[in-house]
């Protein structure tokens, strides 16, 4: 008898499909929600036996099951493998949110004895500050992606990077921050790429973090954040967000899971009007320079289709005008919304000077001339005759 054997599916039917796989021997067309807080234990020993499996990050599968939604529960299990299977990881960690994502990483570093950080800037402010404030006891050293190796020490726990990075849009080549990191794990903030454009484990990086709040959700509606690591880091960061209390609401898990089946649509067309608004804010006399890897000379160290697939769906500029310049546009937009956040339906843009990147320290903030914008699903002749008619007379 001879079998034939199928290539590994796209990464975009992989989008549809991850998590779901066991719906159509259950009877289902999409998972249901269950709010469950606890579950009924057949014994005490059953009980026990499922206490000590999630205890060491493995899925429950004797008698009992998931126990306590903090310590682990389906919906989250669910979204969990989903993202596991697009960034190409063993498993994945889900938690309330991005911040929440990241302070466990930092945990594990400070709990494993080595609380000392490298951190490439920029990064998203509010993990900027987190570092900087040194808050849950680690010690950070500010790098380059070029002077990550000479910032290691005998106590670092971590070596922490964006790429895209928040709000530069810089890109970052990770295989080689991983090879000057040696031993220390790598963490990689792959919010602004997404699975979509970007696996950073296959890269070498051991640990990877998402803000899921943005293009995961996709639609401004669900917060929530998400590790995906090898076996040693999914056990860990499950225990470390089991006794910290910082697990990913279930409701939230659903839309979240959901929002990846359309991730894969979403961000191409969001990358496609990025495109046409960078090279367009390009050839205006009021914008000094647009920060866009997809332009010429955008990508120095030639990562797109190396380490990115594209050049994503944000674009940074900055405006002659300067900051009279930039708060005027602001005002003028009508169908862009000014307000934080990215990776939804719809178009925003903001100052990071002023709001995402407010806390971080006067010489690395971001300059009083950049704006972000985070292009949505609108046609984009539309958010282009926006802009037009907000950039008319600009100071
Ligand atoms: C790159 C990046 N990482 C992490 C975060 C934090 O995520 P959350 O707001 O879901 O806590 C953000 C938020 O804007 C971000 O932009």
């Amino acid at each position: 008898m001879t079998t034939t054997s199928y290539p590994r599916p796209d990464h975009a039917t992989l989008a549809v499909h991850a998590g779901r796989e066991d719906l159509t021997a259950l009877g289902l067309h999409v998972p249901l929600i269950d709010l469950a807080t606890t579950y009924p234990m057949p014994t005490i020993e059953a009980g026990g036996t499922a206490y000590d499996t999630i205890g060491a990050g493995e899925r429950p599968d004797g008698e009992a099951t998931y126990v306590y939604q903090r310590l682990w529960n389906p919906g989250v299990d669910r979204f969990e493998r989903a993202v596991a299977t697009l960034e190409q990881t063993h498993g994945a960690v889900a938690f309330a949110s991005g911040m929440a994502a990241l302070t466990a990483a930092l945990l594990a570093a400070v709990a494993a004895g080595k609380p000392h950080v490298v951190a490439v800037r920029p990064l998203y402010g509010g993990s900027d500050h987190l570092l900087a404030t040194g808050l849950l006891g680690t010690e950070v050293t500010w790098a380059e992606p070029g002077t990550v190796r000479g910032a290691i020490r005998p106590d670092t726990g971590l070596v922490l990077v964006e790429t895209p990075a928040n709000p530069s849009l810089d890109l970052v080549d990770i295989a080689a921050i991983v090879a000057q990191a040696g031993d220390v794990p790598v963490a990689v903030d792959n919010t602004f790429a997404t699975p979509v454009l970007q696996q950073p484990a296959v890269h070498g990086a051991t640990l990877v973090l998402h803000s899921a709040t943005k293009f995961m959700g996709g639609h401004g509606d669900v917060m929530g954040g998400v590790v995906a690591a090898d076996h040693e880091w999914t056990a860990l960061l499950r225990q470390i967000r089991a006794i910290t209390g910082a697990v990913l609401h279930p409701l939230a898990a659903y839309e979240l899971h959901r929002g990846l089946q359309t991730i894969h649509v979403r961000v191409r067309a969001q990358q496609e009007s990025a495109a046409t608004v960078a090279a367009w804010l390009a050839e205006r006399p009021e914008v000094s320079r647009v920060h866009y890897a997809g332009l010429p000379g955008g990508d120095p160290l030639g990562l797109l289709g190396r380490q990115m697939a594209g050049a994503g769906a944000l674009v940074a500029f900055r405006l002659a005008g300067g900051y009279a310049a930039a708060s005027a546009l602001l005002e003028r937009l009508e169908l862009v919304t000014h307000a934080v956040s990215l990776g939804g339906v719809d178009s925003l843009i903001q100052h990071p000077a002023s709001l995402t990147h407010r806390l971080v320290a006067d010489d690395a903030r971001p300059d009083a001339d950049l704006l972000r914008l985070s292009l949505g699903l609108e046609c984009v002749d539309d958010v282009l005759a926006d802009l037009d008619k907000a950039f008319a007379n600009l100071p």
